[in-house]
């Protein structure tokens, strides 16, 4: 079978770097390149995350495109408080091993995706501000593209405020743009990537693995369990992003549940929040497959399998 053509758009980020790291070990993948977002640190830093991260896969083959620097509307919310100043704090990374494309994130969607033979599917696993630029500047695009799956919201509480997750709290203007697109979308939301733990058995595994990938990710984690320690008392930090390449790589992983999603904009308390009908309360018309249920191990297998590719 041919590798899954993807395009992915990420704020790097603890998760982010090992779902970048899926992507490239998985022979299911083929990355076409990487757009980058505010989020969990201002954009530039995100880029700077990017290619430290494909350095230290030894990849100077896929083209990183800086995006926005902050939301459509109002001010860029930054997630240092549990990612850290540099947005991976933790392991020592290499410098990039290539520049950044002096194109714009939203130019180089456009025409990588003009340019593809077939459809591409995109990920989105920070605001998705660049994602519904491109599709509100370029409604042109959407046959080319097979699927927008994105890590962002809950079939339950949130995490940036008490209704509403981190990406979708980050630029609920830009969600309600993809929302409401018509394309096919997959939502990842935190009630799925809350079972998706690095426990310590897990960060073992990945130190044991004995080359620079392992052990950065190891590193990586270690600081990502403590800030989810310190401020949500949480065990293990729960690895979000690789939820969504594992998801394109078996899908058998996730139990979905398609439902309408809509996204709060208006709410004194619950801007950001997505309210997913998963007993078809609003007789509103599905938009979405909801990730439901997790199968933990056959995930952390499938991670680890990558991680120890790209490192070996
Ligand atoms: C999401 O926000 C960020 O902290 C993570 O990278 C993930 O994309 C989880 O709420
Ligand atoms: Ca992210």
């Amino acid at each position: 079978m041919n590798p899954m053509p993807v395009l992915l758009d990420c704020d790097p980020g603890h998760d982010d770097a090992i779902a970048i790291l899926l992507a490239l070990g998985s022979p299911h993948i083929d990355l076409l390149g990487i757009t980058t977002t505010f989020g969990n640190c201002p954009v530039e830093k995100s880029t700077y995350n990017t290619q430290r991260i494909l350095a230290l896969a030894e990849r100077s083959d896929v083209p990183v495109a800086t995006g926005a620097a902050g939301p459509l509307a109002g001010e860029a919310h930054i997630g240092d408080y549990i990612h850290g100043a540099t947005g991976i704090d933790g392991p020592d990374l290499p410098e990039p091993l290539a520049p950044q494309l002096s194109l714009e994130a939203v130019e180089f969607l456009r025409t990588s995706l003009l340019a593809a033979p077939a459809p591409v599917t995109v990920v989105a696993i920070g605001p998705i501000t660049n994602i519904a630029r491109l599709l509100r500047d370029h409604p042109g695009v959407g046959p080319k593209i097979a699927e927008v799956v994105f890590m962002g919201g809950s079939t339950e509480r949130g995490n940036a405020t008490p209704a509403a997750e981190f990406n979708t709290y980050a630029d609920p203007e830009a969600l309600d743009i993809v929302l409401t697109s018509g394309l096919p979308i997959r939502m990842v939301g935190l009630n799925l990537s809350h079972q998706a733990l690095a426990t310590p058995e897990i960060v073992e595994r990945m130190r044991a693995m004995d080359h620079p990938v392992g052990r950065a990710c190891a590193d990586l984690m270690g600081f990502f369990g403590g800030t989810y320690s310190d401020v949500f008392d949480f065990a293990a930090p729960p690895v979000h992003d690789p939820c969504t390449i594992a998801a394109l790589i078996d899908p058998g992983l996730i139990v979905w549940h398609k439902a309408f999603v809509a996204v709060e904009t208006e709410g004194r308390w619950t801007r950001g929040a997505t309210v997913v009908d998963l007993h078809d309360r609003l007789d509103e018309p599905p938009n979405a497959q909801v990730a439901i249920t997790l199968d933990v191990e056959g995930y952390w297998d499938l991670v680890l399998d990558a991680l120890d590719r790209v490192g070996s």
